[in-house]
């Protein structure tokens, strides 16, 4: 059922591993393969797996956008979420019924930590009547006390979509603060930062541009300070800026975002030079293929979720697909 048979994928992955890792792989990539058809499961793998991960078992590929679309889409009985928490618990709020899976409980992250409930309800007390809009990055509970939820793809479109002068943006600062610039709306925020895009700085991209003698695109997230990002030829969602990438005009692109999703792209666009940058989310490389193997044998780790949390958290995520996938 993945995208590629066994002998397409070999042939990516030996654009960056070597035969040992290879031969070590494959056997894994299998044995997943065959227990997920075994069992009606359906894999969703965000940008960030590894190569092994992203071209050998997952099914279909994808920013948290559009992962979470498929997920509330798939037909399967079983959902495996090769990504962080936050995600898994996305799909299991679109996916009710499904039983939702997750290779390690622990891959977290540095943004959806950084707020609860709590906080939200103390924002909108202090603020009261004005629209909440959440990042999915952040726990079911935290959306369900949210008005509409938002991604990297559609942040400043669900912002501008809302009927308010003044909106509580959570829980990223430097998401946030990119919104900010584009909107006459004002943008109350929260200090949570990724863990990953915050070690980026401006000087990064200036000394990568004299190094290549200008002739670099530099394609950025949006979870990076607006300093980076306006230094940028283009800032958008992991899949947006895979989009950009094919449209570069200079063969040279550095991107500022996780690691692993530099080593997926050299194998996708192998006439590019993408210039190293190497952070890696310890949270996305929780999950690999041995930990994949057991979830999908155990059935382990389920996502399971109070179902008052879900049918809140479930108006906030729907309403941001509505938007994001209205017929024009
Ligand atoms: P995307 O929604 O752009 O895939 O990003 C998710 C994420 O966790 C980025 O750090
Ligand atoms: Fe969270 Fe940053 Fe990791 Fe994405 S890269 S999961 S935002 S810590």
């Amino acid at each position: 059922m993945t995208a590629y048979s066994i002998d397409q994928t070999i042939q990516k992955l030996e654009q960056i591993y070597i035969p040992s890792e290879i031969k070590s792989m494959l056997p894994l990539i299998e044995e997943i393969n065959q227990i997920k058809k075994d069992k009606n499961a359906v894999i969703l793998g965000h940008n960030y797996m590894t190569p092994d991960v992203f071209y050998g078992v997952s099914d279909i590929v994808g920013d948290s956008l559009y992962l979470s679309k498929a997920a509330a889409e798939t037909t399967a009985d079983i959902v495996l979420f090769n990504g962080v928490h936050f995600m898994a618990e996305t799909a299991k709020i679109l996916s009710p019924d499904k039983k939702v899976l997750i290779a390690d409980l622990k891959a977290g992250c540095s943004l959806a930590e950084s707020i609860t409930r709590e906080d939200v309800q103390r924002l909108k007390n202090q603020y009261k009547g004005v629209p909440v809009v959440t990042y999915v990055n952040c726990s079911a509970e935290v959306k369900a006390e949210t008005d509409i939820c938002c991604t990297s793809a559609n942040a400043l479109q669900i912002v501008e979509s809302l009927d308010s002068d003044t909106v509580i943006f959570l829980p990223d600062e430097y998401l946030a603060d990119n919104v900010r610039k584009h909107t006459k709306k004002k943008i109350i925020s929260h200090p949570g930062r990724c863990m990953v895009h915050e070690m980026y700085t401006p000087l990064d991209i200036e000394i990568t541009r004299q190094r290549m003698g200008g002739d670099v695109t530099v394609i950025s997230h949006p979870e990076c300070s607006r300093e980076v990002v306006d230094r940028s030829d283009f800032s958008g969602s992991t899949s947006q800026m895979i989009e950009f990438v094919r449209k570069a005009p200079s063969k040279n692109i550095l991107l500022i975002t996780e690691c692993s999703m530099g080593d997926n792209l050299r194998i996708e666009f192998p006439e590019k030079h993408f210039v190293s940058t190497c952070q890696t989310c310890p949270h996305m490389k929780k999950i690999t293929l041995e930990k994949i193997k057991a979830s999908l044998l155990e059935e382990k780790f389920e996502i399971l979720l109070d179902k008052e949390i879900i049918s809140l958290a479930q108006k906030s995520v729907q309403r941001m697909l509505e938007i994001s996938y209205k017929k024009k």
